[in-house]
């Protein structure tokens, strides 16, 4: 019973066909089926190797966590060994960077350089984000675009092809997917292994890397679309996860809840702040797993509501310090050039981040730029007062406070429910977003200030990741995560369906569904948000609508009961089912085509054929369901009977269900990435990949053919007096001129362009290697040839002295008539053969005497070494054969004492032939 495929569950379950008949015997073998599978899982557990990467992509920082049997969880260092990798992706000509590096360009090429991505995933670029855009091009500097999906692309500044094919241009998605990518490989470097793409709630998520991706509380489709997108980009297959939920995940993991706890997340963060109210709970829950279905405590995390601004943040002070900047530079250069210059306008913005952060401290913060425009330096003193008043002037202070309040008044909850209020975010150590805490009524005595509280939401969302895998052994953890917006149905009379309510209602349940009865043709309905998210101002920017959906084949289906005028003999109903997966997107999940017939009716013709023909569909859909565990796991598909063709009446027949196709059209005017689009994306990112690979390998073969050309230089000035003696001084100066050519070619910047390919540099490199390589040959023999010529001499010298004795024996048992171990012929050949090699050596070594150091030796160590294993090899094979019982050719018959007494001479002989042999095998030593 091999199974090839941890299926636990459903194997365990479904006993094969080929099972005992007797139900006796098969519940006998099934607590053994269950052990082998136990037993499989253990040992397989450790090959298939599981875990879990998780990100948080912020909209100034990456932070990856990765949670793996046998390793601590932890976040992911950078390869400069920070926690954090900067949300940065630049380029400097063709050469792609992240992290820091990137981070370093960001003032050198604004134009080249994109952070704060973050804000544009998902964002539309028509007028009702110009602000939006606005806001970024001040960032940057760098020309933003609109794709055929109404999104985001940026066009870098530089364009540094030289046969003028253009500046690149990449979609937000394209650019957030590399540094996903760039994470995911620093992941991987760290786990050892390689992220497997699987699809979560399917059978494949049994082993293999997984990924999780926080998103803010307050995304809506849109965005939890374009970030799902992106990290599909860079590979991943991710759940999705609210930054709430997994900050409360990973708070709530070393704590037990004896009574239910509400928390109040309030996480300030650099592009926007929220705050989220949780309530921590545990609970007996029943549970299933390898072992059957049991009570288990469960800690449960429900986000109950959350408010939000996506004003302010970090990123908007940064701007309002910036703008302050700007004026005392206007004041006191009396010039306004600095404002169209995007190059001052990033290291500006640089400084005002710094001098913010001063400014938590102290009460002022000095900020001195040299060469802001040209060499012209900047020097300015920005005081706190001076900061808060800015804020307030642009009505940003209440921004702060007002999400606490917008949750607690969502989740029907007061200040005094409260057990604390964790910050969460680099932006609560700002005094003035303190202050509008504080001003908020949030008594400071209420205010957790939590350690790790950076990392909760990378770690937090590897746990969230983690509790669906019950191999990985987590404390069972069960997390009612939120989409804030109502998500509404409106039929094509503009009747309005809630499907969602949004906040305070949490997502535990994903799935919704709705029945319709009496359908007889097809028909469409738009799914959006509700009204009063709109009218809220919730949605901001974001439109309504999400998609219409176009449910289809019904007409198809009904088309020979309708043309034989039997539809009123049966009773139809549709039954859709929705979820909302990824997190926060809504789709359609199945929409079911369910026909009965009516009771009582006789069954004949359309109707008769009808129920008794199975269609395509239902086979396919009948075959998927039984054999994939597929989260869909239509009940419908398992009610699908075998039809009794011969049944006489309705009473009799099974209702039909079949699976109808659904057409969905994106409404809003941001459209998600279809097929064809992630195709060409894909694409994209694997050649910009496959670019800096190349380059990776470029510079290796430069470094190496640098090192070469070092060596050569040291070795043709007369470094090594063993190389000089090898060499001629013909040799030497061709070495000399050729290094110092490739020398030039280095340094004047040959094999950094994209146009050396490695196989350039390889040539060049062998082509050296030509010139040294024979004369480092003549330094080995020279080494090695006193040696070998010994070991020869005694090779030939053994072959004689056993030849001798062997010639001396042999003549002895012919004259005696006893049998001998040797011929006459083989002794002959051994001895042809010495005299082969003997002639050999003296010759070579008469003329090796007569040549220098720096020609081409006559005889090689090689050669010699191959001779001498050869003789010896012949020898040693005649001492070790058998004394025949037949004696040697030309003598006469003998008697039994004879051969005895040759047995006992062989025998006595032992001594002496064992002395030779070591002596032999020492060579042999020798010679390896
Ligand atoms: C699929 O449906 C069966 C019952 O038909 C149920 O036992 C099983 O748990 C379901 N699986 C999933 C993944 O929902
Ligand atoms: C609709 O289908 C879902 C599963 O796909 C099922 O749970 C639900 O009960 C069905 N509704 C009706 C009324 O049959
Ligand atoms: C399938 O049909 C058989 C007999 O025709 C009946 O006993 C059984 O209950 C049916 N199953 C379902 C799921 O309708
Ligand atoms: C020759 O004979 C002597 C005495 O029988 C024996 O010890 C010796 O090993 C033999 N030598 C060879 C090379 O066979």
């Amino acid at each position: 019973m091999a199974t090839t495929q941890p299926r636990y569950s459903s194997s365990a379950k479904r006993p094969s066909k080929g099972a005992p008949k007797s139900s006796a015997a098969s519940s006998r073998r099934l607590p053994l089926l269950a052990t082998l599978l136990l037993a499989l899982c253990f040992i397989v557990s450790p090959v298939l190797s599981l875990g879990i990467i998780s990100f948080d992509y912020g909209a100034d920082s990456l932070k990856t966590a990765l949670i793996k049997p046998g390793m601590t969880p932890d976040v992911v260092l950078t390869r400069d060994s920070k926690r954090k990798l900067s949300s940065v992706v630049a380029w400097k000509m063709a050469d792609r960077s992240f992290g820091t590096d990137a981070s370093n360009l960001a003032t050198r090429y604004p134009g080249d350089s994109f952070p704060d991505l973050k804000l544009l995933l998902g964002r539309s670029a028509d007028e009702q984000d110009q602000q939006l855009r606005d806001r970024y091009t001040a960032l940057l500097g760098s020309q933003l675009v609109s794709t055929d999906r109404g999104t985001i692309a940026a066009t870098r500044a530089t364009d540094y092809t030289k046969d003028g094919s253009g500046p690149d241009t990449h979609t937000v998605e394209e650019m957030v997917a590399m540094q996903l990518s760039h994470a995911r490989m620093l992941a991987e470097e760290t786990a050892g292994e390689k992220v497997k793409v699987t699809y979560p709630g399917t059978i494949g998520s049994y082993g293999g890397l997984e990924t999780v991706v926080t998103v803010p509380t307050f995304w809506t489709a849109a965005e939890r679309q374009a970030i799902f997108d992106a990290a599909t980009l860079a590979g991943f297959r991710p759940r999705l996860v609210s930054d709430a939920a997994a900050a409360a995940t990973s708070l709530a993991l070393t704590r037990n809840f004896a009574t239910p706890e509400l928390h109040l997340l309030y996480d300030s963060g650099h592009s926007a702040t929220r705050a989220s109210l949780v309530r921590f709970s545990t609970k007996s829950f029943p549970t299933e797993d390898l072992f059957g279905t049991s009570m288990k405590e469960h800690t449960f995390i429900e986000v109950l509501s959350t408010g939000w601004s996506r004003e302010a943040g970090g990123l908007a002070l940064d701007e309002i310090l910036r703008e302050i900047l700007v004026e005392k530079y206007k004041e006191s250069k009396k010039s306004d050039d600095v404002a169209k210059n995007a190059r001052a306008m990033a290291k500006l913005l640089a400084s005002a981040s710094k001098a913010k952060h001063v400014l938590s401290a102290n009460q002022d913060a000095r900020v001195s730029i040299e060469g802001l425009i040209g060499d012209v330096d900047f020097r300015a003193t920005v005081t706190r007062e001076e900061f808060e008043a800015a804020v307030e002037a642009k009505g940003l202070g209440g921004s702060f406070s007002s999400p606490i309040s917008d949750a607690l008044t969502r989740g029907e909850a007061k200040l005094s429910d409260l057990t604390s209020v964790i910050f969460i975010g680099g932006n609560t150590r700002v005094p003035l977003v303190q202050k509008s805490v504080a001003q908020a009524g949030v008594p400071a005595s209420l205010v957790a200030q939590n350690l790790n509280a950076d990392e909760a939401m990378a770690l937090g969302a590897g746990f969230y990741g983690a509790s669906f895998n019950p191999q990985l052994k987590m404390k069972p953890v069960r997390v009612a995560d939120i989409n804030p917006y109502s998500v509404v149905l409106t039929d094509s009379e503009g009747t309005e369906d809630q499907l969602w309510k949004g906040s305070p209602e949490t997502l535990e349940q994903e799935y919704k569904h709705r029945y319709y009865e009496g359908v007889y043709t097809d028909f469409g309905f738009e799914i959006g948000y509700g009204a009063e998210a709109a009218a809220e101002g919730k949605l901001d920017t974001f439109g309504r609508p999400l998609y219409r959906a176009e449910v289809e084949e019904i007409d198809t289906t009904l088309s020979a009961l309708k043309a034989a005028g039997d539809l009123n003999k049966v009773e139809t109903s549709v039954n859709v089912t929705f979820v909302q997966r990824p997190l926060g997107t809504v789709v359609v999940q199945s929409a079911w085509l369910i026909v009965k017939p009516k009771k009582g009716g006789g069954v004949v013709g359309a109707l008769r054929s009808f129920f008794s023909a199975k269609s395509d569909k239902e086979d396919d859909t009948a075959a998927a369901d039984s054999n994939s565990d597929s989260a869909t796991n239509d009940t419908a598909a398992a009610a699908v009977n075998e039809t009794t063709p011969s049944a006489e009446t309705a009473d009799l027949l099974h209702d039909k269900h079949i699976r109808l196709t659904v057409q969905t059209i994106p409404q809003g005017s941001v459209k998600p990435m279809s097929g064809a689009a992630q195709k060409v994306s894909q694409d994209k990112l694997y050649l910009a990949d496959a670019t800096a690979r190349r380059k990776l390998q470029r510079e290796e073969y430069r470094n190496k053919l640098e090192a070469y050309v070092y060596r050569m230089r040291e070795l043709a000035s007369g470094g090594d007096k063993t190389f000089e003696e090898s060499s001629t001084s013909a040799e030497r100066s061709k070495i000399e001129s050729a290094s110092s050519e490739t020398s030039e070619w280095l340094s004047s910047g040959g094999g950094e362009s994209d146009r050396t390919t490695v196989e350039d540099l390889k040539k060049r490199l062998s082509s050296l290697e030509q010139l040294v390589t024979p004369i480092e040959g003549r330094m080995v023999e020279a080494r090695g040839r006193s040696g070998a010529a010994k070991r020869m001499q005694r090779a030939l010298d053994l072959t004689e002295e056993f030849l001798t004795e062997a010639n001396t024996n042999l003549t002895a048992a012919i004259t005696e008539g006893t049998s001998s171990r040797y011929s006459r012929t083989d002794l002959d050949s051994l001895q042809s053969s010495l005299k082969g090699d003997k002639d050999w050596f003296t010759k070579v070594s008469k003329e090796q005497e007569k040549k220098k150091r720096e020609e081409e030796p006559a005889w090689k160590v090689d050669e010699a070494e191959k001779r001498a294993r050869k003789l010896l090899d012949k020898v040693t094979k005649l001492k070790k054969r058998r004394i025949p019982k037949t004696r040697p050719s030309s003598s006469s018959a003998s008697s039994n004492a004879a051969s005895a007494s040759g047995s006992k001479s062989s025998s006595a002989g032992e001594g002496k032939k064992s002395v030779a042999a070591t002596e032999e095998e020492t060579l042999k030593h020798e010679e390896l």
